[in-house]
């Protein structure tokens, strides 16, 4: 087998090993994760490489955006394979602090993402969400100093949180969006489609099912309201708990009336059985 990456679980030694990096003036480009990876992630570090010469990834399953009632404490942990696969994909550096090392005793700052984190959707429904993530990207990227950051456009609000971050700090940083990665039936692939039973599996593909049918009716000129309203009503009978099905504004993500308000996503979060899971498309 290749070579495996460098593995870093402190600041200083991820420092110290960045140092050759910039010396060299190359490129780096890091990609956040929590680990337990698939080829969604793996298309973030594809695009890193191509935009960089180093790439960085970080595992970290981030303490602060989970509630104390959600799956923290579950989330999946394979980092064996995840170094597997990051040396299969040539990636130069992971970091993977614990979390003293990331919040060491006497930790006591906390970024508050204003906007598109306070415009309900995920928010309304983990209110801790988006500080705990705002506080752990700004981190990664201090620690890192990167050229590139890669997100997923799965987590749709969470890029326009940290593209709108990052601009507001002017960090340093370009926020690189990358297209979802889906199953052949659709299904966005997420960590957490691993806790899906098989009658749940098959039945998680109506999320992209319905919003893709939503969106397509959208841009024909039929009214937003009536479309959603179906759209939720179809993701219910499917046996879904919808949290929420909405159309907003694709950048500041403030709600929309019609399409004449800007560009529009729409966003889904619905769980079936315990698993929550969450999809957008452009319209
Ligand atoms: P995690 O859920 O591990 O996701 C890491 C990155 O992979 C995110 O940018 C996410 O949007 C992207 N991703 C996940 N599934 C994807 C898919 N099917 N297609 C494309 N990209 C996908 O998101 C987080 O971790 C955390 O909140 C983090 C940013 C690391 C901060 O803790």
């Amino acid at each position: 087998m290749a070579n495996g990456p460098t593995v870093r679980r402190t600041v200083s030694a991820l420092r110290r090993s960045l140092v050759p990096f910039r010396k060299a003036g190359e490129r780096i480009a890091l990609v956040p994760t929590m680990g337990a990876l698939h080829r969604g992630h793996l298309a973030l570090v594809r695009e890193a490489r191509r935009r960089a010469r180093r790439v960085v990834v970080s595992i970290f399953v981030n303490p602060s955006q989970f509630a104390p009632h959600e799956d923290f404490g579950s989330y999946p942990r394979e980092y064996k394979k995840d170094i597997t696969a990051l040396t299969a994909a040539k990636v130069d550096l992971v970091w993977a602090p614990s979390a003293e090392a990331m919040y060491p005793h006497g930790f006591a700052t906390r970024i508050e993402p204003q906007g598109a984190a306070k415009a309900g959707l995920e928010d309304k429904f983990r209110p801790h969400f988006f500080g705990g993530v705002a506080t752990v990207v700004t981190k990664l990227f201090t620690q890192t100093a990167p050229y590139f950051a890669l997100f997923g456009e799965k987590d749709y609000q969470q890029l326009r949180v940290v593209t709108q971050m990052a601009k507001d700090l002017d960090l340093p940083v370009k926020i690189v969006g990358v297209p979802t990665v889906r199953e052949p039936d659709g299904l966005a692939l997420s960590s957490r489609n691993a806790y899906l039973s098989v009658q749940e599996r098959a039945t998680a593909p109506t999320l992209y099912r319905v919003l893709i049918a939503g969106a397509a009716r959208v841009k024909r000129g039929e009214p937003l309201e009536m479309v959603l309203e179906e759209a939720r009503a179809e993701i219910a009978h499917a046996g879904f708990g919808l949290d929420y099905l909405e159309a907003r504004h694709a950048l500041t993500l403030a709600p929309v009336a019609s399409r004449k308000d800007g560009p529009i996503r729409l966003l889904v979060a619905a769980k079936i059985g315990k698993t929550r899971l969450i999809d957008n498309v452009g319209v």
